[in-house]
């Protein structure tokens, strides 16, 4: 096996290799039916951030789609491409899909081996200019099934938002659900701030346990800010002082510009800005400078 150093680096149900060597079946159920589930941890100084989080949730999205993968296997892979690898700033991808077999609905039977992928490219972070200023959302209908919790592969509506996005010159497509609350982003939870305490969407069917999400809501509490967990109604938007996003590639984004409903003053706003330096706080705990 050789890899030119830095270039991704895979593992490719446990053989290590080249990324650009990787090869699938188009019998696979993953290309066929999006029958998959996958993860994305950041690295930082080599270091995978909030890694047992996302290796759990791993192993919960495989149970719900009864994925016979394991979950700490994956891990064990995981960590030793990266170290491998040789990648300090990067991001470690895992995909499992349900394996390659004979195209029909039901899941196969005997049970085929899932195809299991993992791998670590480096991460060059386009969010700098956004944190400092401010980002946009565009808000668009929630077109997606209603298993929203679960991190399968059928991101069609969320490419689509994505998309949507990028053409408006924005940053991100926040959802709208029928009844007029704002859920999330298409890679992102959504959190708003009104009278000094910080509001997102409880979990269910309708959004993913983000596991920045989650770090923001133990961030939040021992900084002291208050969390309701409830979703925000559109029309309540102009009301709210600040807007942001959070996602493991995004971390904390700041959002100023909301359809065309600029955000409290429309500057990045003081909560948002104590909430970020807690975060690189715990990134510097967890992984060092
Ligand atoms: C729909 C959706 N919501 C939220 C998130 C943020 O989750 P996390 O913080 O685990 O990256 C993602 C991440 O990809 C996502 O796809």
């Amino acid at each position: 096996m050789t890899n030119a150093p830095h270039s991704p680096l895979a593992n490719w149900n446990g053989q290590e290799m080249p990324l650009s060597e990787v090869r699938v079946s188009v019998l696979d159920r993953g290309f066929l039916f999006g029958d998959a589930i996958y993860e994305v941890v950041r690295v930082y100084n080599g270091k995978p951030f909030l890694f047992t989080d996302h290796v759990e949730r791993l192993g919960r999205n495989f149970q719900k789609l009864q994925l016979n993968s394991d979950a700490r296997l994956i891990a064990q892979r995981a960590l030793e491409t990266l170290a491998h690898s040789g990648i300090k700033e990067g991001t470690i991808y895992v995909q499992v899909t349900r394996g390659e077999a004979p195209r029909t609905h039901r899941f196969p039977e005997p049970a085929v081996r899932p195809n299991e992928l993992i791998y670590v490219q480096s991460f060059h972070d386009h969010y700098g200019r956004q944190r400092s200023e401010g980002g946009k959302v565009i808000l668009i209908d929630d077109i997606r099934w209603k298993r929203c919790d679960i991190k399968s592969v059928n991101l069609l509506a969320n490419c689509l938002g994505a998309e949507q996005a990028h053409a408006a010159g924005c940053d991100e497509a926040v959802f709208v659900e029928a009844d007029g609350t704002l859920i999330e982003g298409t890679h992102t939870s959504l959190f708003a701030v009104r009278d000094g305490a910080i509001l997102t969407a409880p979990l269910g069917n309708h959004i993913l346990p983000g596991i920045t999400r989650k770090l923001v809501l133990r961030l939040a509490a021992e900084t002291g800010i208050p969390v309701i967990e409830e979703p925000l109604p559109k029309e309540k938007l102009e009301t709210v002082d600040e807007l942001f996003l959070t996602g493991t590639t995004v971390e904390v984004l700041p959002i100023v510009l909301a359809g065309d409903i600029r955000i409290g003053d429309g500057t990045v706003g003081p909560v948002v800005k104590r909430l970020r330096q807690a975060y690189q706080a715990a990134v510097e705990a967890e992984c060092g400078r």
